[in-house]
């Protein structure tokens, strides 16, 4: 039996199935002592032979060399692994329930054993938690299992982190070692940091976060995954009704890493709108239909979008205040265009609802004067257009609930002097926002 120095760090990997064997012979490979367990007896006599129990490039290999090194091994008993060790990594299988919801009792089942070890276990032990689940998950059930059954207290006895595994399968061993980022979540800084070094000297950002948000970057991951592969089906579904060759035109489309493949339109804010989203929308899920095409994802998007200024308008009405003052009103920023601009939707439905409006938006305003856009409001808009001032004070002043829809620095100054009598409803996190998380007078919907 080979020894080795009593300061390497030491691992437990509950769960030896995609994530765990990838996580285990990844991390022995990289000198780490890996200790795996099992429920189930015949993946841990695999692997207890050398031999890998899934089947992924390279995995084969590096299983054969960990176990022949005796840097990895495996155990039947499950409070012992956990003693022997300095981390426990839990990457055992979250599947879904009949209704949707994410099934947590592999989870429990593991972190009760764990629980059991930590209760009589005397040094520090941080329990890592690898697999999906849904925000809250972690803090509200795990956590409180782990503490119930240890007598101890998460990170003042032992550490609790969240490190989302982001590897595909066929790709996995590779995709663990050259990963698009290592994200951890973690009940106190030494767990995060004693976590984030399993990582040295692999490449990609690194975030450490509140444990919640941790558990939600993996869904946001996925979602988007799901909805970029079912975008390109629809489109390309389009594209071959139409004759066209949806790759030459994806090509294009992929091209454009300004607007497309980019970071643009990806932070939360207000609903969309304006002269051609709304309009190009409506056409090309008119022409699917027209050729008897589903296409589900393209034509919920509208409706996604009124449900988004539906939010706003709830926040406004629940809020039992009559003066609402609206900061921007044109569809976006340094713009007098107001076609399809959300922000003319809400201060329409709420003049239709009674509410006592003033608006402030300079570049409309200043079009109301000087023709560029008089004809459109004068003609479409006239009850709003004798509500816009150019003073962003006024609005203030006349305000119970101030909606902000600009970050322009005006509406910032103004914004700065409401006080803890207004609501703020915060539709575009104005810089700064992020402190007033908490404040109830201040509010996002997006944010
Ligand atoms: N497969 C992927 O590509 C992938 C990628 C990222 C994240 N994930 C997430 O990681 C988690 C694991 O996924 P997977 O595909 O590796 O699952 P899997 O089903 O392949 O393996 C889970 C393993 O856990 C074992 N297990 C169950 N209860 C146990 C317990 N109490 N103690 C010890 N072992 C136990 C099972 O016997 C099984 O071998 C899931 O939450 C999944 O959503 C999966």
């Amino acid at each position: 039996m080979p020894t080795f120095p009593d300061d390497l760090i030491s691992l437990s990997v509950f769960g030896l199935g995609y994530v765990g064997c990838v996580s285990a012979a990844c991390l022995a490979s990289r000198g780490y002592r890996v200790i795996g367990v099992d429920a189930n007896p015949a993946k841990s006599e695999f692997l207890r032979q050398g031999t890998s129990p899934i089947l992924e490039e390279r995995i084969g290999q590096l299983t054969a060399e960990s176990v022949a090194s005796g840097l990895l091994t495996v155990s039947d008993d499950p409070e012992q692994a956990v003693l022997d060790t300095d981390i426990t990594l839990v990457c055992v299988g979250t599947p879904s329930e009949p209704g949707g919801g994410l099934s947590t009792r592999y989870l429990e089942r593991a972190t009760e054993d764990i629980a059991r070890a930590l209760a009589v276990k005397a040094g520090w032990h941080v329990v890592v938690f690898r697999s999906t689940m849904v925000p809250g998950t972690c803090e509200d059930v795990l956590i409180p299992t782990l503490e119930r059954g240890s007598g101890k207290r998460a990170g003042s006895d032992f550490g609790v982190c969240l490190n989302p595994e982001f590897l595909r399968e066929g790709s996995s061993v590779r995709d663990f070692l050259d990963p698009p980022k290592t994200v951890v979540g973690e009940s106190d800084p030494r767990s995060g940091e004693m976590v984030m070094q399993l990582y040295d000297g692999l490449p990609g950002p690194r975030f450490r976060l509140p444990i919640a948000a941790a558990e939600m970057t993996k869904y946001v991951d996925n979602s988007f995954h799901a909805m970029k592969v079912a975008f390109a089906n629809e489109i390309g579904a389009i594209c071959r009704s139409l004759g066209l060759d949806s790759h030459t035109v994806m090509e294009v489309f992929l091209a454009d890493t300004k607007l497309n493949i980019s970071t643009a339109y990806l932070r939360p804010g207000f609903a969309f709108g304006g002269s051609c989203l709304p309009k190009d929308l409506r056409a090309l899920t008119y022409t699917a239909r027209h050729h008897d095409l589903d296409v589900p994802l393209l034509a919920n998007v509208l409706p996604s979008n009124e449900a988004h200024l539906r939010r706003a308008l709830d926040v406004v009405t629940s809020s039992v205040r009559r003066r609402v003052g609206i900061f921007g009103l044109s569809f976006k920023p340094d713009t007098d265009d107001l076609r399809e601009s959300p922000l003319v939707e809400l201060a329409e439905r709420l003049v239709g609802k009674g509410y006592q409006l003033k608006i402030y938006d300079a570049n409309v305003y200043m079009s109301r004067l000087t023709g560029a856009n008089r004809a459109y409001i004068s003609e479409r808009l006239p009850h709003l257009g004798e509500l816009l001032t150019d003073d962003a004070d006024e609005v203030v002043e006349h305000a119970e609930v101030c909606v902000v829809g600009t970050r322009e620095p005006a509406v910032v100054s103004a914004i700065d002097r409401c006080t803890d009598d207004h609501l703020v409803i915060d539709l575009v996190r104005l810089p700064g926002a992020e402190r007033r998380r908490d404040d109830n007078s201040y509010v996002g919907i997006g944010w």
